[in-house]
């Protein structure tokens, strides 16, 4: 019995082998994408080296042959160079602009007559992530009751293109009809920005603040998401009425926004209201100089 495992090892260790498969995982459609694949021959003579993208032969690398390297162009990728060492060969390929996953398989082959074959597969998926939040356009930061608002919501660039989420307050608005994710033209590589549209109308007795959320979701495994958040405030009549309450019903507007805006500053910031009314005064004492005349 020992005899026998030991011939069985020494079988094993004695034929040809891939002993590394290098593929990304992740590609990006404007970069070319390198794969190597490297082996060891033992005491067996090299045949060829082959590379299949799924079931479609790429490149192939035949010592014997004139010219011993031949690439072929399988469907929407573009092979761009080949090179082999006695124990590795190289490829470097230009993935296709769409967001697929793709099986790698690098072949060797040791000559006739037994024409012996080592193989190994890897996947590799074409993937762009977006580089920047999501912006959104048209978040006025102050709003009154029953005034509509219309938010567009940009994503980056991508391959595949993000999907849009909305929320407010957390909570997800589903997209109305004419509301759904909208897709740029491509660029190179085929990445896509999206955008989606909300529409809120603010309610009439609403106060406080609401808080909008845009979500850009990259549907990979797993999902890449990239948020921004604009905070609108309601300017609310019940809000403004605990300033103007002692003020007589004609009181011009400016001095209400004033008020407002002094009781606010003063509320959130006691040093600096000091100090505005001490620069206040200061400034008063120190324009009269500039009214005289030189002459005079
Ligand atoms: C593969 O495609 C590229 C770009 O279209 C071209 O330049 C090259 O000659 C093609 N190679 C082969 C082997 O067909
Ligand atoms: C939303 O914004 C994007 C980027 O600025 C723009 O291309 C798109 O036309 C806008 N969509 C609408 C409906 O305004």
């Amino acid at each position: 019995m020992k005899i026998f495992s030991l011939i069985t090892l020494c079988v094993i260790t004695s034929a040809h082998k891939i002993t590394q498969l290098k593929v990304p995982l992740y590609a990006d459609p404007r970069r070319a994408a390198e794969l190597s694949c490297h082996f060891e021959m033992d005491d067996q003579k090299l045949h060829s080296v082959k590379w299949y993208r799924d079931t479609q032969e790429i490149f192939r690398y035949n010592p014997s042959q004139k010219p011993p390297i031949r690439l072929y162009n399988a469907s929407g990728i573009t092979v761009q160079s080949g090179d082999c060492q006695t124990d590795s060969c190289l490829v470097r390929v230009m993935p296709p602009p769409l967001a697929t996953r793709a099986a790698y398989t690098c072949e060797v082959s040791t000559e006739g007559p037994k024409f012996q074959i080592a193989r190994q597969t890897k996947h590799m998926t074409v993937v762009a992530m977006p580089e920047k939040d999501p912006v959104i356009i048209g978040a006025r930061k102050l709003v009154r009751p029953g005034e509509q608002l219309h938010l567009n919501c940009t994503s980056d660039y991508s391959l595949p293109p993000s999907d849009i989420n909305w929320y407010i307050d957390n909570e997800l608005q589903k997209p109305g009809v004419w509301e759904r994710t909208e897709l740029s033209a491509p660029e190179l590589g085929g990445l896509r920005a999206s955008w989606r549209i909300l529409r809120i109308v603010v309610p009439p007795t609403a106060s406080g603040a609401l808080s909008v959320r845009c979500e850009a979701i990259l549907l990979v495994e797993p999902p890449v998401i990239r948020d921004v958040t604009a905070i609108v405030t309601i300017h609310s009549r019940t809000q403004l009425s605990k300033y103007v309450s002692n003020t007589d019903s004609n009181g011009d507007t400016e001095k209400l926004k004033i008020k407002i805006l002094i009781r606010w500053t003063y509320i959130v910031n006691v040093k600096n209201i000091i100090f505005l009314v001490d620069l206040g005064a200061h400034l008063t004492g120190n324009i009269r100089p500039f009214h005289y005349s030189p002459h005079c």
